[in-house]
């Protein structure tokens, strides 16, 4: 029988350890707030009943919720556990299997959830816990196996003795519940611990030893267990996910030359036979087509379109801007704010000089135009068809179809 499965994220949390203003949960990992990494899994699951438990700022946090999911909000964060009370209130006469996720936990994938669930249903068990074996368990709870190896306890890393601190296994956190089970052991839990919190880690021991049945799930690749809690976790985290982003992109046909020197935000589209070439950032919601050549050493901002068979490269900054198919942009460039046709060639050295102090300003580049090297368009400004600017020109005023201008600051002048 498919057992009902209700979800409870924890996002309560100051996040210490980041020291930083942003809420953690809302720490970017390639370009993304990471709990929305956890509410893709949750959408993905398709669990319908979501409680997100929300405390730290969180108006903030609350921005990057979807419809349809509940938020409750933990007035005083002193644990896991009465952020999961606090949850249950909010699920009212559910029935079925609860499922703990932490909004820290950006890797996770849904299929390792998804195992959870079902060695917990279909084995009837009163909690199932995921677990992971690693080589530096610090920081983490370290799993406690009574003689008979069944899980009987989770010691925390500050209330964990000299050799609780040697055991590599540990909780990711991720923990699926028989709900009555859970509410009984809830009752139980005291704040009896180095951080005078009520931690949900102590439902196991009290399940054990209320004869509950416990058991384990492993995650078979680690990395999917991180918690993140710190900088330097973090940064671990983003390594990881853009060797997922990377290996995505590659599997669909895009060519990247060396994907450890390649920095693409989540949620990027790049077309088959694209080349990206090394040292190039890529933000989010940039698309670029097929068959173009990207980088060495590009940048390309938030909200960059670029058509097929355009060309840019060698130290380059392109930000809001549309590309046309058949472009060249390939030496030392700033295109910033610009609508830019197709078969447009800018060359070398070109400067938008889109921002006048005050604010930021357009450049239309129409089809087939020629922008000569080193020359500043001062938008705004529109070049027209076929029109040329000469070389080291400084353009301030709108450039008729056909026509070239030259000097500074720029003029028409007869073919
Ligand atoms: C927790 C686990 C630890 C596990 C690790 C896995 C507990 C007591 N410890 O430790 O065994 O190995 O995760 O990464 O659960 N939160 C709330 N309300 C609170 C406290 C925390 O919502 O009152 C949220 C946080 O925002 C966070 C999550 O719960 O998303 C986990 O809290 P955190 O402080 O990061 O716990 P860890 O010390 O990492
Ligand atoms: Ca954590």
């Amino acid at each position: 029988m498919k057992n009902k499965v209700a979800v409870i994220i924890l996002a309560a949390g100051k996040g210490e350890r980041m020291k930083s203003e942003l809420p953690k949960v809302l720490h970017p990992v390639c370009g993304r707030p990471m709990l929305e990494f956890v509410l893709d899994t949750v959408r993905d699951l398709k669990i319908k009943d979501s409680v997100i438990v929300l405390g730290h700022k969180h108006q903030e946090v609350s921005k990057v919720l979807r419809s349809g999911i509940k938020t409750v909000i933990q007035k005083k964060v002193d644990g896991t556990a009465s952020a999961v009370k606090i949850a249950l209130f909010a699920l009212g006469n559910f029935k079925g299997t609860i499922l703990v996720l932490y909004g820290d936990i950006p890797l996770l994938r849904k299929e390792t959830i998804a195992k959870l669930i079902k060695h917990h249903s279909a084995n009837d068990l009163d909690a199932t816990l995921l677990t992971a074996n690693v080589d530096k368990p610090q920081g983490y709870g370290r799993i406690l196996r009574d003689k008979y190896n069944t899980i009987c306890g989770i010691v925390e890393e500050k209330d964990a003795d000299e050799v609780q601190k040697e055991i590599k296994e540990i909780n990711t956190g991720i923990v699926c519940f028989k709900k009555d089970k859970l509410i009984s052991a809830l009752k139980q839990v005291k704040p009896n611990n180095r951080k005078k919190e009520y931690y949900l880690t102590d439902t196991f021991g009290i399940i054990y030893n209320n004869k509950g049945l416990l058991d384990s799930v492993k995650v078979c690749d680690v990395d999917e267990a991180m918690g993140i809690n710190s900088r330097i976790e973090l940064a671990k985290a983003n390594r990881i996910m853009q060797i997922r982003i990377n290996e995505e992109l590659m599997k669909e046909g895009v060519s990247i030359v060396d994907p450890a020197s390649t920095f693409i935000n989540f949620g990027t589209k790049i077309g088959q036979d694209t080349t990206i070439y090394p040292f190039t950032v890529i933000e989010k919601g940039v698309k670029i087509g097929k068959c173009c050549s990207v980088g060495p050493f590009v940048h390309l901002r938030e909200d960059v379109e670029i058509a097929d068979r355009s060309f840019v490269g060698n130290f380059l900054e392109i930000a809001r801007s549309k590309i046309g198919s058949g472009c060249f942009a390939k030496h030392f460039c700033y295109l910033g704010d610009s609508s830019i046709g197709d078969n447009v060639n800018i060359g070398a050295g070109v400067v938008i000089a889109n921002f006048n102090g005050k604010k930021k300003n357009p450049t239309v580049i129409k089809d087939n135009a020629f922008i000569g090297s080193d020359s500043i368009l001062v938008a705004p400004v529109k070049i027209g068809k076929s029109a040329k600017t000469g070389a080291g020109s400084v353009v301030i005023k709108d450039v008729s179809d056909n026509t070239t201008v030259v000097g500074i600051p720029a003029r028409p002048i007869k073919k």
